[in-house]
């Protein structure tokens, strides 16, 4: 399966933090805020990854990420010319799905929770057509919005409607079958004048090959795409990581945990960083990991 971050865009909310730079560069805490969609595809078991920027950022996310070899990923980057809208990530990275099975993320959304790798892991191992979450929120008409039957089938999707039918908003975070790009190809521009993403969820819901999955309280979405939600989710990644003593979005541990690079690896990727906190916190993931798969020592007797 191969995945997609999307991270160009306007950030128009942000100015004038956007104004010479992207948003998903920007500090969430402890790291860029990139960081955090990119490891939710990484927990889903991707290392083929496409980031699409805005032309003037490629760069810049090259500089970050390099080929994704350090992670033991593949990583491209691909330039949306103008904001042309969230399905506008199938057009733009059609040679990079290439018929396969894939991913999108949104470059703003953060996910955390327990839970969520074996969403994830369920997710991408029965996938068939396509698959969108649900989350309850207390405003819907921000968000594409679901409507689920008794049974929890899908209904209906809407883009930030007016009249919500229901409180159940569609995250950033959506798996395809090969079928999307040919889908995307097809759209055409709402009238915002944007290739929308409930459109493509729309064709798949019209063949009956959408599945929605309820994403329950023990998981925790956020975008950061304003100035309130962006102090808001790094609040929450200091909270997180201080009461629990681990790390969000951490890509290297993340790459350790998915089997993508070596403990050593990750310790030198650690080791680089060292003058930080979250340089010896990776430093630290990869000694705990070695530890754990050491063979059990007994006493002599
Ligand atoms: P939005 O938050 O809808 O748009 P934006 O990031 O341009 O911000 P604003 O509304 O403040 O102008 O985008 C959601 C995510 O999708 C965000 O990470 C940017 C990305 N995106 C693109 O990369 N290309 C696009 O054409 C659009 C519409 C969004």
């Amino acid at each position: 399966m191969r995945g997609i971050v999307l991270a160009g865009g306007n950030g128009t909310r942000l100015l004038p933090l956007t104004l010479v730079g992207s948003k998903h560069l920007a500090p969430v805490y402890d790291k860029p805020m990139v960081y955090y969609p990119l490891s939710v595809l990484m927990l889903a078991g991707i290392n083929e990854v496409l980031i699409i920027t805005r032309p003037a950022e490629i760069g810049l996310f090259r500089r970050l990420f390099g080929s994704g070899s350090r992670l033991g990923m593949r990583i491209d980057y691909a330039a949306q010319e103008e904001p042309r809208g969230i399905a506008d990530a199938f057009r733009v990275g059609a040679d990079h799905i290439r018929g396969e099975d894939c991913a999108l993320v949104l470059g703003d959304n953060l996910f955390h929770g327990a839970e969520l790798p074996a969403v994830l892991r369920r997710t991408t191992q029965g996938l068939r057509g396509c698959v969108l979450f649900g989350q309850q929120v207390a405003d819907p008409q921000r968000f594409g919005v679901a409507e689920v039957d008794a049974r929890g089938g899908l209904l209906s999707v809407e883009e930030k409607p007016e009249h919500p039918r229901s409180s159940l908003a569609i995250p950033g975070l959506y798996f395809f079958d090969g079928a999307v790009t040919d889908i995307a190809q097809g759209l055409r521009p709402s009238a915002r004048g944007e290739l929308e993403i409930t459109d493509v969820l729309r064709a798949y819901l019209t063949e009956g090959r959408a599945d929605l999955v309820r994403l329950g309280s023990d998981v925790t979405w956020l975008d950061a795409g304003t100035h309130e939600s962006l102090l808001d989710a790094g609040l929450f990644v200091r909270d997180v990581q201080r009461h629990q003593g681990t790390r969000l979005g951490c890509v290297e541990e993340v790459a350790l945990h998915m089997g993508f690079i070596s403990a050593d690896v990750c310790y030198e990727l650690g080791a680089a960083m060292g003058d930080s906190s979250y340089g010896r916190y990776v430093m630290a993931s990869a000694r705990a990991y070695l530890q754990s798969r050491a063979p059990a020592t007994f006493p002599e007797e």
